[in-house]
């Protein structure tokens, strides 16, 4: 089956370092389709021309984050959610397109969804090509924690590892769990809530598709951590700004 990539990205100084990465890591997974989702009211020239030149199968779409919902400057970073509008729009159009494909509702295929600032192992995506309904895992580096992961027992997940309300529908980060696309076609109305309180955009996907029981857990049964939550530090940008005030600014045309 194909894995369909959702990833929400928006510009900034890193976005461009950020997709190279992710892109070049994409590029050895085999049957994969990425469907990137620009935070952007247009679609970018940047983000344009690196996608044509990835040399992977690509979909390019762009969503606004409607502008009471972004974060503003100086806002902490847990105050909204984020890639919510970008992740719904890459499932509306996973919904459409694979309706005209020969097989309607019928075909194989799973969804991930990326962000792009994580870190991702090549063989989470072997993991996640099994999906039946919703598969499961452990995440790095996420929830002030080295990992969160499903605690399995008897080949069931059971419970949670997490270190905040573990009381949550599904207490796990994005990274962490895919989803067949069998269940996204038979179920139109599933997406992400961007009204969500803090910790349940996961959940307010997943509640509606899938119960704690039949989750499938992978990793060998949830003890590898094959994905991890980095955030890339925001550069500083001291310099150059007292370089610009004296005309001597990095050259504008050069994309970074
Ligand atoms: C954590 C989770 O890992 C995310 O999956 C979840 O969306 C987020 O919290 C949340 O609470 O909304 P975190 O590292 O804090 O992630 O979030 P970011 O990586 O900054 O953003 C998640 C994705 O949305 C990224 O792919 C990013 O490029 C995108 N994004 C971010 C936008 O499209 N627009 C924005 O204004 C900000
Ligand atoms: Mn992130």
């Amino acid at each position: 089956p194909t894995i369909f990539v959702i990833t929400p990205t928006y510009a900034r100084l890193v976005q461009k370092a950020e997709l190279t990465r992710l892109s070049q890591t994409f590029l050895h997974v085999p049957q994969l389709h990425w469907i990137v989702v620009e935070d952007s009211p247009h679609k970018t020239p940047l983000v344009t021309d690196l996608l044509m030149k990835s040399g992977l199968t690509y979909t390019h779409l762009h969503m606004p984050t409607a502008k009471d919902r972004k974060l503003q400057e100086g806002d902490p970073s847990w105050l909204k959610p984020r890639g919510v509008e970008q992740r719904n729009e890459g499932l509306r159009w996973l919904r459409e397109d694979r309706r005209a494909q020969p097989g309607g509702d019928s075909q194989h295929g799973v969804v991930y969804f990326a962000d792009d600032d994580n870190t991702y192992s090549l063989q989470i995506f072997e993991e996640m090509r099994s999906t039946q309904r919703v598969s499961v895992w452990p995440v790095g580096l996420v929830g002030g924690m080295k990992y969160e992961r499903p605690v399995v027992e008897g080949g069931k997940v059971v419970r949670f590892h997490t270190g905040w309300r573990p009381s949550r529908p599904f207490p796990m980060d994005m990274a962490g769990f895919a989803v067949s696309l069998k269940l996204v076609l038979a179920n139109p109305e599933a997406c992400f809530d961007g009204d969500a309180p803090m910790g349940l955009l996961e959940s307010s996907l997943l509640q509606g598709l899938v119960t704690i029981d039949e989750l499938e857990p992978k990793a060998d049964n949830c003890t590898k951590v094959l994905v991890w939550h980095t955030r890339t530090e925001k550069p500083k940008m001291k310099r150059e700004e007292a370089l610009q005030a004296q005309g001597l600014g990095s050259d504008p045309a050069v994309e970074v």
